[in-house]
């Protein structure tokens, strides 16, 4: 069925009669979900949107402790755009995908600037704040200022594929038009908070991913993806991730209680966290200390020794693996070396580094205390 029929087939839109398949679900959030979260309910359009910034790409289990640090460090707005942004990305450290956290102070700095210290309150104005799509902008439309627009994200796109058996793949520009589509024709147009987080906890606690719960499910009866055993193929991605493996070399010089770091400027990964020296090769280059210890004078001739070596410490991103070596060098005297720094320990503890960087941290400081390193 063509999507434009197939959705004129059983919408009302603004009548007060909404689809079976929106009525269902606001019953079952009514009267069956459980899910609570400290922004459920929320009204303050900042909490909101700072709580669909964090949980971005982030599951909600490792976003709540994230969430409710920044609330409670930054209540306000105007006190979250006066931050220092060394400070904020010490907050965001572990979260990933740093680019949200830029975005994230100058979003409140735009707040500032252009509406006067007030959150915006027209989708339009919403959506053009920095780092706000059209999935956050509705978010934030819909629970902070009750305006009837439709989020569209992973979980909506799992529930509509399966509930209307719908194989066209959701990642083409056609495939995004038809589920934005979908989702708007199914919106519950007199309560869009409602609806919206309706469909977020069914697609997150009922009509999940994996092990969806199809025999407890109050849809099932009429889901075309049960009735005829596709709800494992539902929905459907036209490419493949493919992941590329990067093998990084962080040398990390020390002369007495100080090291030597820079901050990321490279606009891959990670960009404005901080780092030590790094060499990247194509695999596993090195074999030898007496090979690290080359490489560490090419990079800073005042190097005395290479300590240790350790490694590889493995990160997950979404489109690359990084394996990160980490060779630990004295060097005689505390030398210039332009665009890094040399800082002590407690200087280094404010710093944010990527969550590789913080693993090999955290062990090399459990390990000075039993010492296992
Ligand atoms: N994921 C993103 N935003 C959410 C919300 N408001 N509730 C539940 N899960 C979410």
């Amino acid at each position: 069925m063509p999507a434009s029929s197939a959705t004129r087939s059983r919408r009302k839109k603004g009548t007060a009669n909404p689809p079976w398949f929106t009525q269902t679900l606001l019953h079952w959030h009514a009267h069956h979900n459980r899910r609570s979260m400290p922004w459920k309910g929320e009204t303050d359009p900042y909490k909101i949107w700072l709580s669909e910034i964090i949980l971005q790409q982030t599951r909600v289990e490792q976003g709540l402790a994230y969430y409710l640090r920044f609330v409670a460090t930054y209540p306000t707005i105007a006190e979250l755009a006066a931050a220092d942004d060394e400070a904020v990305f010490k907050l965001w450290e572990g979260l990933g995908y740093y680019s949200r956290c830029r975005n994230l102070l100058a979003a409140a700095r735009q707040v500032m600037q252009q509406f006067g210290g007030h959150f915006p309150g027209s989708y339009a104005d919403i959506l053009s704040l920095k780092g706000v799509g059209p999935y956050t902008a509705a978010a934030i439309a819909s629970f902070g200022f009750g305006l009837p627009h439709a989020v569209v994200d992973g979980n909506v796109i799992r529930v509509l594929a399966r509930f209307y058996g719908i194989d066209e793949p959701f990642d083409t520009t056609a495939g995004k038009q038809r589920f934005t589509q979908e989702a708007d024709a199914h919106l519950a147009q007199h309560e869009p908070a409602a609806y919206n987080q309706a469909i977020m906890d069914f697609g997150a606690t009922v009509c999940k991913p994996a092990a969806p719960l199809c025999l407890q499910c109050p849809m099932q009866k009429k889901c075309i993806a049960f009735l005829h055993q596709r709800v494992e193929s539902l929905p459907v991605k036209s490419k493949k991730l493919i992941k590329k493996d990067r093998h990084f070399y962080y040398f990390i010089f020390r002369h007495q209680q100080q090291t030597l770091v820079r901050q990321r400027n490279s606009k891959d990964i990670w960009q404005d966290l901080y780092e030590f020296l790094l060499v990247e090769e194509a695999s596993s280059a090195f074999t030898s200390n007496d090979q690290y210890l080359k490489k560490a004078r090419k990079l800073l001739p005042a190097t005395t020794s290479v300590v240790a070596a350790h490694g590889p410490f493995r990160q997950l991103l979404t489109h690359q693996t990084i394996y990160a070596h980490f060779v630990e060098c004295t060097v005689d005297g505390a030398v210039a070396v332009p665009g890094a720094q040399w800082v002590n320990e407690s200087a280094m503890a404010k710093l944010a580094f990527p969550k590789v960087i913080r693993d090999y941290l955290n062990k090399r400081e459990a390990a000075t205390q039993t010492n296992l390193f």
